[in-house]
């Protein structure tokens, strides 16, 4: 069997849950030679669940030539800094969405990647469901005649304490709100299976909570 691929986890928030069990599941093909946070707290947390080396120093996994690719796992308006960094140092990236926080830092992210000649992927993991797979299959074959018109819904919630979270939801550290942070999934899987769009318009409503009464 050939040697295993080396690489790091950068980020160990909410969204380092799933990709830690499929490199577990991967561990005959991968090794995790790093998993990083600053936060001491964090990594031992993680730790607790994960049996992958820590590190709090992100110049030590850009410096490792045995490393070839790196998981970013950090909020969105980390990602440019972050994937300049690793590109320059030669590692492949797995980026989680949203690209960046603009288009303008979108671009530049996909800029870093290329003039270093590494490859950048980006996580869009509905594209990978047994139904998205089935439906794409199906208007591949002409299942579906021609697409004349496509809808999508995207009703997810989250509580309060997910917006809690400083920066959650926020323009500065996420470039927005539920467009580009949960319907980002649904918009993506759309546009993958229908082509590129041609036109945008949007119309926005918002809505407020009411109070619950207590009981009298
Ligand atoms: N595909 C999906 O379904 C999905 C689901 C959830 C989130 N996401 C995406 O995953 C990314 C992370 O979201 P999250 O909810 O996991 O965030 P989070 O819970 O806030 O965790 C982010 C992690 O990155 C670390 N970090 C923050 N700034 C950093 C920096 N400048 N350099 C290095 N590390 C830094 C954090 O701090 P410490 O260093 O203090 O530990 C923490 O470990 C976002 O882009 C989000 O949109 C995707």
């Amino acid at each position: 069997m050939p040697d295993k691929r080396r690489i790091a986890i950068v980020g160990l928030g909410m969204a380092v849950t799933p990709h830690a069990r499929s490199l577990v599941d991967l561990g005959e093909r991968v090794e995790v030679a790093y998993a990083f946070s600053r936060s001491e707290a964090r990594r031992r947390a993680f730790n607790q669940r994960f049996d992958f080396p820590l590190s709090d120093d992100l110049e030590r996994i850009a410096g490792d030539d045995a490393v070839t690719a790196v998981m970013i796992l950090t909020p969105p308006d980390t990602h440019l800094e972050l994937v300049q960094r690793f590109a320059a140092a030669g590692k492949h990236i797995l980026l989680e969405k949203p690209l960046e926080r603009s288009t303008e830092r979108a671009e530049a992210v996909v800029r870093a990647a290329a003039a270093a000649g590494v490859r950048l992927g980006v996580v869009f993991q509905h594209r990978f469901r047994e139904a998205s797979q089935a439906l794409r299959a199906r208007l591949e074959q002409g299942g579906l005649g021609t697409l004349a018109a496509a809808n999508v819904i995207c009703p997810w919630w989250r509580p309060q304490s997910y917006y809690d979270e400083p920066g959650r939801g926020t323009l500065a550290r996420d470039g927005g709100g539920v467009l580009i942070t949960q319907a980002i999934h649904t918009l993506d899987l759309l546009l993958s299976l229908t082509g590129p769009v041609a036109e945008v318009a949007a119309i926005c409503g918002t809505t407020i909570a009411t109070p619950t009464r207590a009981p009298r």
